[in-house]
């Protein structure tokens, strides 16, 4: 976006003037390269075998991860962003399948490896934090069971070893007596403390990766922020990778180093998020952005972008949005518009050049 944004559609929830890790200070960018990254998708189509049809929800969808780095995934509902991130856990159930693609990992390809292999990695190589957090407690069982069984399960460690461990984690994300959380159940705690808890469980057994699906979708507006900002000390703190995975480019911007925008199982844009956020090129993520709060004058209505995501069944041809967009040429209508590179920034669009001011 020629000119940048004004601060505040970075400052969430926070006061610019007091807070040094808002907006006015730019997102803390730290390329890491290496060699090999800690995760890389490559050329990845997951397909919904349906009765009639096969839909396709992912399209050539690549991207890395780097050790520590943290990645936002953004888009509106349907963009494809929970079957990216239940992809790489293999935890994508019938009708739906990965049709082509590798998905590396620790030198493997999470594509290639058996249902018990693949146990091996979920929960402790790659942990999830789940919208809701009652999709990932047991209900029945206290907080302390199911933070020890997920150690036991892919740790030698002794009971009294992994209750120390469960209430030290506890004490990390900062529930007030751990000890004493410990034996308690799920309802005993509050919505906020339980995805505290859900955090916890995907730190305890010290993953390096984290993939946070929408963690506080389900949470009270001010507990949302505290949690966000936790995860971001957590990850910085012990060096864990994060994938964030929101529909809010305001959290994106508080949060991550880098991001990828989805659109109808693509990606359109990619790059360094403070570049994305100050120079954006597709015109999809310039809707996201005017869409905003911050964005729209008091009284008046939200910004939206006009239209909606189609269904897996009416992708348009060419760009899939090109019925929305404004600046649709009729190029658009006929062919898929393919990466070009600003800077940091790759972008799926014909007309990015024309944002290049
Ligand atoms: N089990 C399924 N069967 C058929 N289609 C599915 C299934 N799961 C997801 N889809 C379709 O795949 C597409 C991408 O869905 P996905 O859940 O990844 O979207 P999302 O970006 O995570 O959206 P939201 O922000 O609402 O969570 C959508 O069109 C969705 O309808
Ligand atoms: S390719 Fe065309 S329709 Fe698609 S975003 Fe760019 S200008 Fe709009
Ligand atoms: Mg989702």
């Amino acid at each position: 976006m020629p000119g940048g944004v004004p601060c505040e559609v970075r400052c969430r929830h926070r006061d610019p003037q007091r807070d040094r890790s808002c907006a006015t200070a730019p997102v803390r960018i730290q390329r890491r390269h290496s060699i090999v990254s800690l995760l890389e998708v490559k050329n990845l189509e997951v397909r919904f075998a349906m009765r009639r049809q096969e839909l396709i929800a992912l399209r050539d969808v690549s991207f890395k991860v780097e050790k520590g780095e943290r990645l936002g995934i953004v888009g509106e509902s349907g963009a494809g962003k929970s079957v990216a991130a239940f992809s790489i856990l293999n935890l994508i159930s019938k009708p739906g399948y990965i049709s082509s693609g590798e998905i590396f990992f620790g030198g493997k390809d999470l594509t290639k490896l058996t249902a018990r292999e693949m146990s091996q990695i979920r929960g402790n190589q790659i942990s999830m934090v789940f919208q809701d957090p009652m999709m990932t407690l047991n209900p029945v069982l206290t907080i302390g069971t199911q933070m020890t069984e997920a150690l036991h399960a892919h740790q030698d460690i002794s009971r009294e070893e992994a209750k120390q461990r469960a209430i030290e984690t506890l004490a990390r994300v900062h529930i007030p007596s751990p000890a004493t959380r410990f034996d308690q159940y799920p309802h005993e705690l509050s919505g906020g403390m339980r995805q505290r808890v859900v955090i916890a469980i995907a730190l305890i057994t010290k993953p390096p990766l984290i993939i946070a699906d929408e963690p506080t979708t389900a949470l009270d507006v001010t507990i949302q922020a505290e949690i966000m900002e936790l995860m971001m000390e957590l990850c910085e703190s012990s060096g864990v990778g994060l994938i964030l995975i929101t529909h809010d480019l305001g959290v994106i911007s508080q949060m991550t180093e880098r991001a990828i925008v989805m659109y109808a199982g693509r990606i359109v844009e990619e790059g360094d998020t403070r570049d994305i956020i100050n120079h954006a090129y597709h015109p999809y993520t310039h809707g996201l952005m005017d869409a905003l709060p911050q964005k729209t004058k008091p009284g008046r209505r939200l910004n939206q972008i006009k239209g909606v995501m189609p269904a897996l069944s009416s992708i348009p041809d060419g760009c899939a949005f090109n019925p929305r967009c404004p600046l649709v040429i009729d190029l658009c209508r006929t062919t898929l518009p393919q990466f070009t590179v600003f800077g940091s920034t790759r972008v799926a669009c014909h007309r990015a050049a024309a944002r290049t001011d």
